[in-house]
């Protein structure tokens, strides 16, 4: 597969944005994955050999890097990819078991997508969102205090074609190209969209404003 002109061109456009925000170009390489995973969903061989030239890397630089990291997918990934807290306290919390049922629910295991290539899963570790355990994240949004039967409905209607709203985040949810797009720098306008921070994150806050408590002086400051 090779970029037709417009398409070059318009990731070139953007390319040379992202690179002009970093001291030294190769800092870019980052972003620059997440624009080729928004243009093909994945992190395809011309995406790498874009990245490159772009940076003035070696291919096998930007491989080193891209298949380093989780979130840079090697094979297409869903238009929305669901992932699954597996990791200690989201597994004892029900994570294991929702995704037990959840991948037979939609036939496809860890890394896969469905025939459709409406759906990808992920076994997810920690997404630091611990107090809503377990969690999933669709597309890198939130879906707070799960169950194998609301992961269950949540990917039908996603099959369906149905509006979903994450439990924090923006209204409506993007598509794993899309949230690329975000994940490279190229802002939606949504950032400030729905809460962030809710509920038992706030908790501790809560507590030290009722009992009057401020945090310690910093030792030597004066
Ligand atoms: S263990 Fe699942 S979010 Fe931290």
């Amino acid at each position: 597969m090779t970029y037709a002109p417009e398409v070059r061109e318009r990731l070139e456009r953007d390319a040379k944005e992202i690179i002009g925000r970093y001291p030294k170009s190769r800092s870019a390489l980052l972003p620059l994955l997440h624009l080729v995973q928004s243009e093909d969903g994945y992190v395809s061989d011309d995406g790498q050999e874009f990245c490159a030239e772009m940076l003035g890397l070696t291919k096998a630089e930007v491989v080193g890097v891209s298949t380093f990291y989780t979130m840079y997918k090697r094979k297409p990934a869903g238009q929305y990819h669901v992932g699954v807290c597996i990791n200690t306290l989201c597994a004892v919390m029900g994570g294991d078991q929702i995704w037990e049922e959840l991948t037979e629910h939609v036939g496809v295991g860890h890394d896969e997508t469905t025939a459709d290539g409406k759906i990808s899963l992920e076994r997810l570790e920690c997404n630091a969102a611990c107090d809503f355990a377990p969690v999933m994240m669709v597309n890198w949004e939130f879906f707070d205090n799960q169950t194998p039967a609301s992961a269950k409905q949540l990917v039908d209607d996603l099959r369906d074609g149905k509006d979903v709203a994450p439990t924090r985040g923006p209204k409506k949810l993007c598509t794993f190209k899309e949230a690329s797009r975000v994940l490279a720098g190229m802002s939606d306008g949504l950032a400030g969209d729905g809460p962030s921070a809710a509920g038992p994150s706030l908790e501790g806050l809560r507590l030290a404003k009722e009992k009057g408590w401020s945090k310690p002086p910093r030792e030597g400051a004066e």
